[in-house]
């Protein structure tokens, strides 16, 4: 029988749902020797609360986190909440001995990041931060084939994070759902929200960032606010685009905005190197495509590989070849990983440390944005 973890998850939104999702299924599919239990789950409105745990099977609720960390019953802690909040739970259940699961960007700023990181060190506890795209099986087949070496030298790196959701005006900023718009929640806009993401996958697929130059704009400059009920100052960025250097030699060309109307969530990728390229659409997510540049001259070109096999990464815990899976179960992998790794005694990734050199390249794309100039990473 699997050791029971015993979770405590603090934040009932969009993540406390494909989180509760994930752990509910992970031991359905994945043989493991830890199972997690929805031990507690905590939001501040007892009600909406209680129905949570009811609809995902929590057995007990709280409406402090400071409570909820205390507790002796909660082995792991998983932080949910908008990012003004990461720290302060994170620090406060490091010291109390608490594994972490924390959601993504780690934290506001590279300095909060470093305090983080010290803390689950010094704590000695397993940590893990939720970018959770390394683990849809498309992106985890780039990485191998990355690593097997099969597109030699890379040149080029892009990625692209585009929504459309904030175009209108007359969305207020702050509060519940829209605490993304204002900076005081979130730190940044897209930077910390969409390019995190893009940068993770960027750094776990192509090595370091070293410099970036960036320009981001505020393109809705006053908005109500949700909890002043005033019209105030919008400190995020709308949108933002970047040139980087990798430590490999390869460019970097990045761009995300909350104002490209017609696109959801579209998270592009394509990578070149002097043997093959590759590239990734979050829409086509099951899909990678791969050109390789050794195929016979006759039949070359790009090819679309439906990732759905058994000797493709993951897929051999889930149905049969030729049947694809979807975003939710990237959460799956996620937790899959953490417990395998607890049980082999190797931490997976992206640990709080890993997650810090994302938080670096966001600050120096923000700075750069700011000052006009090229900036160093950390
Ligand atoms: N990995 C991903 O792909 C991904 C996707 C979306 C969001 N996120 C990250 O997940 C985090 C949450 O985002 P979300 O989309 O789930 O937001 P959300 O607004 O849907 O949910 C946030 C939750 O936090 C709760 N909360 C706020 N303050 C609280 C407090 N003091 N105590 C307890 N609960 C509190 C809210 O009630 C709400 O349930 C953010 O850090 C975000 O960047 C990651």
């Amino acid at each position: 029988m699997p050791t029971p973890l015993r979770i405590g998850l603090v934040g009932y939104g969009f993540m406390g749902r494909a989180h509760s999702n994930a752990y509910r299924k992970v031991n359905n599919f994945f043989d493991l020797e830890y199972r997690p239990v929805l031990q507690a789950v905590c939001a501040r409105d007892k009600e909406k609360a209680q129905a949570f745990a009811d609809t995902w099977g929590y057995a007990s609720v709280e409406t402090d986190w400071k409570k909820l960390v205390a507790r002796p019953d909660i082995d792991a802690v998983d932080i949910c909440t908008p990012n003004n909040l990461h720290k302060e739970i994170a620090l406060a259940a490091a010291a109390a001995g608490k594994m972490i699961l924390c959601e993504k960007p780690l934290s506001m700023n590279t300095a909060e990041g470093e305090e983080m990181c010290q803390a689950v060190e010094n704590a000695g506890v397993p940590n893990i931060v939720w970018y959770n795209y390394r683990r849809v099986p498309a992106v985890s087949l780039a990485k191998q084939l990355i690593d097997e070496g099969r597109l030699g030298r890379i040149f080029h790196y892009r990625a692209v994070f585009l929504q459309d959701w904030t175009i209108s005006a007359d969305l207020p900023q702050g509060g519940q759902a829209l605490w993304r718009l204002d900076a005081a929640a979130a730190g940044s806009g897209v930077t910390g929200d969409l390019l995190a993401h893009c940068i993770d996958t960027a750094l776990w697929l192509n090595g370091p960032i070293k410099s970036v130059t960036a320009m981001t704009e505020t393109f809705i400059k006053e908005r109500k606010h949700n909890l002043t009920g005033k019209v105030e100052k919008v400190g995020i960025d709308d949108a933002c685009a970047f040139l980087g250097r990798f430590a490999n030699g390869s460019l970097a060309t990045f761009e995300s905005t909350r104002y490209a109307r017609g696109h959801k969530a579209l998270y592009t990728l394509e990578i070149n190197g002097e043997k093959a390229s590759l590239a990734w659409d979050l829409h086509d997510l099951h899909r990678l495509s791969f050109f390789d540049y050794g195929d016979d001259s006759i039949v070359r070109g790009w090819r679309s590989i439906h990732v759905s096999d058994g000797d493709q990464p993951y897929m051999k815990h889930w149905w049969v070849p030729g049947l694809a899976i979807g975003y939710e179960h990237s959460f799956v992998h996620q937790v899959a990983d953490f417990l395998d790794g607890l049980a082999k005694k190797k931490p997976a990734g992206p640990t709080f440390r890993d997650a810090l050199e994302t938080q670096k390249v966001c600050d120096a794309v923000l700075d750069s944005a700011r000052s006009g100039e090229w900036r160093q990473v950390g």
